[in-house]
């Protein structure tokens, strides 16, 4: 049967690949009610569309930071892409560049930094940076990521430990074998159950969860590429964020794999949104399963988003294609949203094309 949109992958993906990958790719922290709500919340956005307009001629190009993108859809940096697929990072890297979009690439990934330069050339990368409390390690990474050709740093600032994902601790998670975290060498920095999930003991004896505003304006100091803050949920921190120096901001969850029960993120776009204003832009991840999803989430402010794990489901069925597949998806269907709602441009997409449906209700009719 022909896999026609995220879900067919999603299915794909859960029938070949083994338990505990899946389980890794697919879970979220707690009890899972933030990963559902991250989608659910899409739902409850309804687009109101304008008629008896020319959309003969449409575009979803976008320019961010300064790079010129086929659709304002990017790559999130999700960690050990190998067991996805044996080409891993690389392929993912080169499907970025084949429709011309950003990979980002995680500092758990399953590829060297060079590697994936040297697969992917022409693509262009940021690089998703963990702080370790080894900061000589740390800076290590981040002058091979300049030297490599990346265009940003993308700091994660939400996992100063890891969330509580059951599952992971079910399967007593770790890494196959014959793969390694590739950008390390010391055997302590592999990927090993000591009795629980093997990345959650691995991150709480690797990251610095001292971690703070001050560490920020550090990375900003010392690293020659624009930092962008990942993991941004409230208005109070990203004006803290803008006094920074930083170039971007993510607002995410994690997928729901860090803290249970925070909001979905696409209900505190709006208010980071609001607070950022025109200053930096704006960007969003978690539940964008749809090209209407993307649209809402442009419509509510921001300037671009980013898809974690149905890169991970195109990755498993079908390596370097599966995640073109994908975004090939994403970027038609939100094509087909725009004509439908009467846009021809991106940057048409504004607050008057949605509604929630709180609006409604039988009480405000
Ligand atoms: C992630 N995410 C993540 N984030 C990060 O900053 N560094 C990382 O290494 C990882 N690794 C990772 C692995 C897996 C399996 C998942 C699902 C997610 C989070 C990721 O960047 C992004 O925030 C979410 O995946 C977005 O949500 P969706 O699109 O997966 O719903």
């Amino acid at each position: 049967m022909a896999l026609v949109c995220v879900s067919d992958y999603e299915k794909k993906a859960s029938e070949i690949l083994p338990k505990t990958p899946w389980d890794y790719y697919r879970s979220g922290a707690g009890a899972e009610l933030t990963l559902k709500l991250n989608e659910s919340a899409y739902k409850r956005i309804r687009i109101r569309p304008r008629v008896l307009i020319d959309v003969s001629k449409r575009n979803t190009k976008c320019n961010l930071l300064g790079i010129d993108l086929n659709a304002p859809i990017l790559i999130a940096p999700t960690a050990m892409q190998k067991m996805a697929h044996f080409d891993g990072e690389m392929a993912t890297a080169k499907a970025a560049g084949n429709f011309n979009t950003i990979y980002t690439m995680s500092t758990l990934s399953t590829c060297s930094i060079e590697e994936v330069e040297n697969a992917a050339p022409g693509t262009n990368k940021f690089y998703q940076l963990y702080i370790y409390k080894d900061r000589e390690l740390t800076k290590n990474l981040i002058c091979r990521a300049e030297k490599a050709g990346f265009k940003a740093l993308v700091l994660t600032v939400d996992a100063p430990i890891f969330g509580q994902r059951r599952s992971d601790v079910r399967n007593k998670f770790e890494l196959p074998s014959h793969l390694r975290l590739a950008n390390f060498t010391d055997e302590k920095l592999f990927v090993q159950s000591a009795g629980g999930s093997g990345i959650s003991e691995y991150v709480s004896a690797q990251f610095d969860a001292t971690l703070n505003w001050n560490d920020v304006q550090w990375l900003v100091n010392f690293s020659k590429l624009p930092v962008i803050l990942k993991g941004i949920m409230t208005y109070e921190d990203a004006s803290l964020a803008l006094k920074t120096g930083c170039k971007g901001i993510i607002v995410s969850n994690h997928g729901a794999r860090q803290l249970d029960t925070v909001p979905a993120t696409i209900e505190v776009l709006p208010e980071i949104v609001k607070a950022v204003g025109s200053q930096i832009p704006v960007m969003v991840d978690g539940g964008i399963r749809n090209g209407t999803d993307v649209f809402k989430a442009l419509a509510l402010g921001a300037k671009a988003i980013f898809v974690g794990r149905p890169i991970l489901y195109g990755l498993a069925v079908n390596g370097e294609k599966g995640v073109e597949s994908i975004l090939n998806i994403l970027r038609d269907e939100l094509d087909s949203a725009m004509a439908l709602a009467g846009i021809t441009n991106i940057s048409e997409i504004n607050k008057s094309f949605i509604v929630h449906e709180s609006n409604f209700c039988v009480s405000k009719l």
